[in-house]
Order: structure tokens, then sequence, then C-alpha cells
């Protein structure tokens, strides 16, 4: 299939860079490398269990597919292919003289650009598979990265990075974004004017425009929750749910649908496509980790997506972009998209439970009003 006078990933970051007559470039050459990288991945990923019968060369000589990898510093066991994945993230961005330093899901600490190579301004986080309990069982997966800029004295100094350099928050994203690798593959990308949507031409291996201006719905009736957990739930969203599954007979007045694919990338292009609302809030299941998702490289870089796309990501409590994080790996709760529902979670998080509100006749409006 011909470009038939569509633009390409490339041609986009030109116009866009067009607004800024003093950038080098950098920037845009660094999420070329990046889309490069999320291509790669992508192939990988179509291979499913062939990938080891096509040469492609698997860690430790393993099935793409088969568990049993090593346990990252979450102690979550890692899939041959995060461990692939984080690979190329990093050959394909270590080299290009644009970053100071890389940081992963899969790394315990931040990867150091070599010292054969130069180093530049901006830092990259990634979660370099997304979803990947679902590779098993070939449900989308995907690639999320965030791009910060590094502390100017650490640019100037080109000393090494620290976790310190990464802990900004969101607010400070220069751009991000995911590749979702579904029917078709994709790149959702903001450089902090708007989000576009780039599908892959597998015949050019080239993202070509193909949504140059995502907007999510301010409303919606459809909602995503693991409710397996419920039992864990704090009571703000025990009682959003609650109201949700009640439907037309309940305070709500209307039927909701519910969805739960458990790939973040997938929910939040759901979306990002026809709007809803996604919570893996904070919980009471393990107080070792408040939320399941992570700051920096799930929640800031989707938070940052939807914002720009006119949705909202909060903690529930208040905005994530706002959030200074804390450590690399710190897990939140995480709340976002079509903006009425997201205004209402938080709403539900700072009003008392109507159990515990003051009864009609203390209430302001009442006779015993003082
Ligand atoms: P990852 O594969 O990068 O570890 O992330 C998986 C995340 C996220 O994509 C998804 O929303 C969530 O885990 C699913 O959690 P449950 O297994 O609790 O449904
Ligand atoms: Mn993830
Ligand atoms: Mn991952």
């Amino acid at each position: 299939m011909p470009l038939s006078g569509r633009w390409t990933l490339t041609r986009y970051l030109i116009e866009q860079r067009r607004r800024f007559p003093g950038a080098s470039g950098d920037f845009n050459a660094l999420l070329l490398d990046v889309a490069l990288a999320c291509k790669a991945i992508a192939r990988i990923v179509a291979f499913g269990t062939l990938a080891d019968t096509v040469g492609t060369r698997l860690p430790n000589g393993a099935n793409g597919i088969a568990p049993g990898g090593q346990l990252n510093v979450q102690g979550e066991v890692q899939k041959p292919l995060d461990v692939l994945s984080n690979e190329i993230f990093i050959r394909m961005n270590e080299w290009n003289g644009h970053l100071a330093g890389l940081a992963s899901e899969e790394m315990d600490g931040p990867k150091q650009i070599p010292a054969s190579y130069p180093r530049g301004k901006y830092l990259l986080v990634f979660d370099p598979l997304d979803g990947s309990s679902n590779i098993d069982v070939n449900v989308s997966v995907g690639s999320i990265f965030s791009i910060l800029r590094a502390p100017q004295e650490a640019i100037d100094s080109g000393r090494d990075v620290t976790e310190a350099d990464f802990l900004q928050p969101g607010a400070a994203q220069v751009a991000a974004g995911y590749a979702i690798y579904g029917p078709t593959t994709m790149l959702v990308l903001s450089v902090g004017n708007g989000v576009a949507g780039f599908t892959l031409n597998p015949n050019l291996g080239e993202f070509v425009l193909s949504q140059p201006d995502i907007r999510v719905p301010e409303q919606t009736q459809e909602f995503a929750i693991n409710s397996s957990n419920s039992r864990f739930w704090e009571p703000p969203v025990k009682r959003y749910v609650d109201e949700c599954l009640a439907g037309k007979t309940g305070p709500r007045g209307k039927d909701f649908n519910m969805r739960w694919i458990a790939s973040m990338v997938a929910e939040a292009h759901r979306i990002l496509m026809r709007g809803g609302v996604f919570l893996y809030p904070r919980d009471t299941k393990d107080p070792a980790k408040p939320g399941r998702l992570r700051l920096l490289y799930e929640a800031n870089p989707i938070g940052y997506v939807m914002e720009q796309a006119g949705g909202r990501a909060s903690t529930g409590r208040q905005p994530i972009l706002g959030v200074k994080p804390s450590a690399l790996h710190q897990r939140i709760g995480v709340v976002f998209g079509s903006k009425d529902e997201v205004e209402r979670i938080e709403r539900y998080h700072h009003e008392p439970a109507p159990s515990e509100a003051p009864a009609p006749l203390f209430a302001p409006r009442s006779l015993f009003r003082d």
C-alpha cells in the first residue's frame, strides 16, 4: 500500500520541530531511534513461538514464550521477551549521543552510556514490554516510553547519571508514548502538542500518521478494573464501582460496560480511541506496595498522553503528573481516562463516603446549619 499523501513519523516530527526554530534535531533523532526499537520488538513479538526458528537470538537460548527467566528488581519473573525487548531499547539508543542515561522496569538502577559513545541531554525511561504475561495467550502487549531532560549540571559535566536524576515529576516529561503490538502495530506519541497515532505500514517498515489529533471523549459508560481485588479496595473506589454496577436504577442512572485486558497499554489505547476509565487504585492487598503500576515508566508516560489528549490521569487524590517520585521503581495508584469520570473518582476520594456524611438534618443546607 503506498503512502497516499499521508505523513510518515519523520515528517510529523520535522513539522513539529518547526515550532522551535532553534531546535537541534537531537530530540527528533532520539524519537526515531525509540520508534526503531519498537519496530524491532514488534517483529519479534509477531513471530511468537516461532521466534527461535527464524534466527532471533533469545536470551539463554530460551523459547520466546516459555516462562522461567530471572526475577527482576521487583521480584517478578522476567520472560525472555522482557529481557530481549529491554536489550533492544538499550542497543538502539545508547550509541546516538542524545542520551545521558536510561532506566527501565527490567534494570535495578540507571544504565550508563558506554564510554565509547558521546553523552547527550535526555533521559529515556521505559517499560520494554507491558502486559508481558499476555504474550503466552496472544493478546496485545506494548512498550511504554518517557523522555526527560537530564539535569543541566549532569549534561555539562558528562558525569554518570544517578537514580535521583530520574526522579522528576511527570509534568517534566518532554515526550512520552507507547507502541502497541496488536492486530496492527501502532505508535502513539505526544511531544507536548496533543497526541498523534501512527500505524506501522509493514510493507514500508514506516510508522504512518493515521490519527493526527487523538482526543479522549469526556464522558463514558465503560470502566476497567481488576475486580478480583475488590475486597482490598478503599471506600471511594468501592463506591464508584458499585454505582457503575447499579446501572440505570442506581445513582448514575445509566448502564456501564466493563473491560479488563490486563495489558495497561491496550486499555490505554482503547480509552484513547473511544473513551473509558481505567483504575488500578491504591489498595490494601500488600501494604509494601501502594498500587500495582510503576510511576516512572507506566503511570507518567500514559498519564502524559491522556492529559495531552484532553483526558485526565490521577492517583485518585492528585494529578499523577504532579507527583514527585521518590524511587525509580515506585508504585502508585492509577486512575486515567475520560475527564468527567476521573474527576468524579477524585471527588469521591475527597468527600466523606455517603455513610460517613453528616445526617441530612446537620448538613450544610439543613435547619441546624450554623
Ligand atoms: P508488566 O507486564 O510490564 O509487568 O505490566 C503488567 C501490568 C499492566 O500492564 C496491567 O494493567 C497489570 O499489570 C495487570 O495486572 P493484574 O494481573 O493484576 O490484572
Ligand atoms: Mn508494565
Ligand atoms: Mn513490562
